[in-house]
């Protein structure tokens, strides 16, 4: 395994004398060359992880479904925007099933991606090309006056985070040093007063020894989408919870760590560059702040709703096979695959939401429809 990247982290942790965790992470994952999402396939089999994408095709052909009625229902510009698409895969499905299924909508559709990652977006070009002039590549710096539904399916996960502790009652961020031949922790205060500001507007209260996670560019982002959406509705599909429940007392270690050949392990300084480095999202700040960008929150719920409401149940009725079925259940299964810890934020900007909505459904029917379909 090339070692080029640790010897760089080496390098301007010597030079700097710390960086903080987000530093770090942010080189890990994005360096231009050398970051894990920068240099080969990481989904699949073949990588470290399988999102929902690689589960089954009926994920992206179940949010297709959903999107269609929302925008139909909510009469916004047929127009989709993907930030963080990955291998593509997710685009595909979701244009294949229009194109199939939904012709005028196909036509009438404009599909956005937004993709950090040169090598994913060149990934993402090869898999799309029998969309072409469907699809356009823009930067999030470009987004503007959006109307439609923008998107993100574990992306905000992939965002770096800072890491700060509870050491005696008194917060510290846990910053990344050379010491003793070897990068480890070092806590000292924090790198930037928005730290502070977090804590105290999402009420967060750690015990002592407690390490918290805290994304602050997903605060930077959910406010700058705000400001970036006319009209719509944001839908962020991840693991993560509430604050409450995020921040809580038997959640010691924070929920950063890294998966690397579908093992997962808190080896943060080792296979730089090879393993992902992940965290869970925080849907309390999303929420919170997006408010003060004009976001308003129509629906938090499990991911597992989420695409019931969305019509999921119709794809298990047609798999064409038992292995088929197995995959979409593990979709929406509560306990176990990517029913678990998986939640939708939906939140909306100058539309008013029928009662009638999709993604309004009152749950006890669910219920009813999931006993009645699962058996
Ligand atoms: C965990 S992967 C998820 C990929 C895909 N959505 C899926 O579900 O399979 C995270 C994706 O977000 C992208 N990403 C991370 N930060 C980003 C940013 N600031 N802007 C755009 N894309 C970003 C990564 O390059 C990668 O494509």
């Amino acid at each position: 395994m090339d070692t080029t990247l640790k010897e760089y982290v080496i390098e301007l942790v010597k030079e700097k004398g710390k960086i903080t965790f987000a530093e770090f992470m942010e080189i890990a994952l994005y360096h231009p060359k050398y970051g894990y999402y920068q240099k080969e396939n990481p989904f699949g089999m073949q990588g470290s992880f399988y999102t929902s994408v690689d589960a089954s095709e009926s994920f992206g052909r179940t949010l297709a479904k959903g999107f269609e009625r929302a925008i139909k229902e909510l009469d916004l510009a047929p127009m989709l925007c993907e930030m963080g698409a990955g291998s593509g895969m997710l685009a595909n499905d979701i244009l294949n099933y229009y194109k199939s299924e939904s012709d005028k909508f196909y036509n009438d559709l404009k599909y956005i991606i937004i993709e950090k990652s040169k090598y994913l977006i060149e990934m993402q070009k090869e898999l799309l090309s029998k969309h072409q002039g469907k699809v356009e590549w823009i930067s999030f710096d470009e987004l503007d006056n959006f109307e439609g539904i923008f998107f993100s399916n574990e992306l905000v996960d992939a965002f770096p985070v800072h890491r700060v502790i509870n050491i005696n009652g008194n917060l510290k961020e846990l910053y990344v040093i050379y010491y003793d031949n070897k990068l480890q922790y070092y806590p000292e205060e924090f790198s930037t007063a928005d730290l502070k500001e977090y804590f105290e507007r999402l009420c967060i209260k750690l015990v002592d020894k407690q390490i918290a996670d805290i994304n602050l560019d997903a605060v930077k982002w959910i406010k700058s989408l705000g400001r970036k959406v006319d009209k719509g509705l944001v839908i962020t599909i991840d693991y993560g919870f509430d604050a409450k429940n995020l921040y809580a007392p038997f959640r010691m270690d924070g929920t950063v760590t890294c998966y690397f050949k579908h093992t997962q392990n808190n080896d943060f300084f080792e296979r730089i560059g090879y393993q992902d480095i992940t965290a869970f999202v925080d849907f309390s700040a999303l929420m919170e702040y997006g408010k003060e960008a004009g976001l308003n929150v129509v629906n938090f719920e499990p991911q597992w709703v989420f695409l019931l409401q969305s019509g999921i149940l119709d794809e298990i009725k047609k798999a064409k096979s038992d292995l088929h079925r197995a995959r979409v259940k593990s979709l929406i299964i509560p306990e176990g695959g990517f029913g678990t810890n998986f939640n939708v934020l939906i939140q909306s900007k100058n539309v008013d939401i029928p009662d009638n909505f999709v993604y309004n459904i009152k749950s006890y029917k669910i219920f009813d429809k999931l006993s009645k379909n699962l058996m």
